[in-house]
């Protein structure tokens, strides 16, 4: 059975897609064992709380150095005993030893189809009002392993949604996490945690 942990910031429906699909029994060996918010105020902890999953708070602004900032994730992920670390909505840089730490471990979910509308400045609703000014006519989103490069690792799931005349960013967003986040997420989870993700350099091969 695989310890996941789980980071977030905000309001956590991801987390909620995760903690829904477990319950169902549709992530199989593996656990949510705990959360870790970079915000205290996030309402994904009230998710945690509800489904009995224990949770801390760890804020880049408590360090001055970011390095330090940086030692203390790792350390407390570490503690975690974490196989896994699911980045649900979580909206502060990871540093590199973090990264180092975990390698080829760290899942993050994306709200567009990588390599559009990613990287630097690209989060939440901002990738929503891009792909919008830009005009195209799908979008979707991306669960990919986590490296260096921001939203550049390799990808393992993706899935395509339309975008329709007089969308606003508010309601792309909400399509797209109803028809894709929560659904190639914990998929993505299932995945990892029963081991049939091989990753080939910079891209992976799923074995069902
Ligand atoms: C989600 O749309 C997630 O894909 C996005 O933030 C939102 C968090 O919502 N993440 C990024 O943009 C990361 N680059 P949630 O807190 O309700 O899961």
């Amino acid at each position: 059975m695989k310890n996941i942990v789980v980071l977030v910031s905000g309001g956590g429906t991801n987390l909620q897609a995760l903690l829904d699909a477990q319950d169902r029994g549709e992530i199989t060996n593996g656990r949510i064992t705990c959360v870790i918010s970079s915000n205290p105020k996030a309402y994904a902890l009230t998710r945690a709380d509800n489904h009995g999953v224990p949770h801390e708070v760890i804020r880049r602004r408590d360090f001055t150095e970011f390095e330090a900032y940086d030692s203390a994730l790792t350390d407390l992920v570490r503690s975690k005993n974490a196989d896994l670390v699911v980045l649900a909505g979580f909206m502060t840089i990871l540093g590199s030893q973090f990264i180092k730490s975990f390698e080829n471990r760290i899942i993050n979910i994306h709200p567009a189809l990588i390599p559009s509308f990613c990287g630097e400045g690209y989060y939440g609703l901002r990738v929503h009002e891009e792909a919008l000014k830009r005009g195209v006519k799908v979008t979707g989103a991306t669960a990919h392993f986590v490296n260096e490069v921001c939203d550049g690792g390799p990808i393992i799931l993706q899935k395509a949604v339309e975008i329709k005349n007089g969308d606003t960013p508010e309601t792309l967003q909400k399509r797209v996490m109803e028809q894709a986040e929560w659904k190639i997420l914990p998929k993505a989870v299932d995945l990892f945690c029963n081991d049939k993700i091989k990753i080939i350099g910079s891209t992976t091969e799923i074995t069902e």
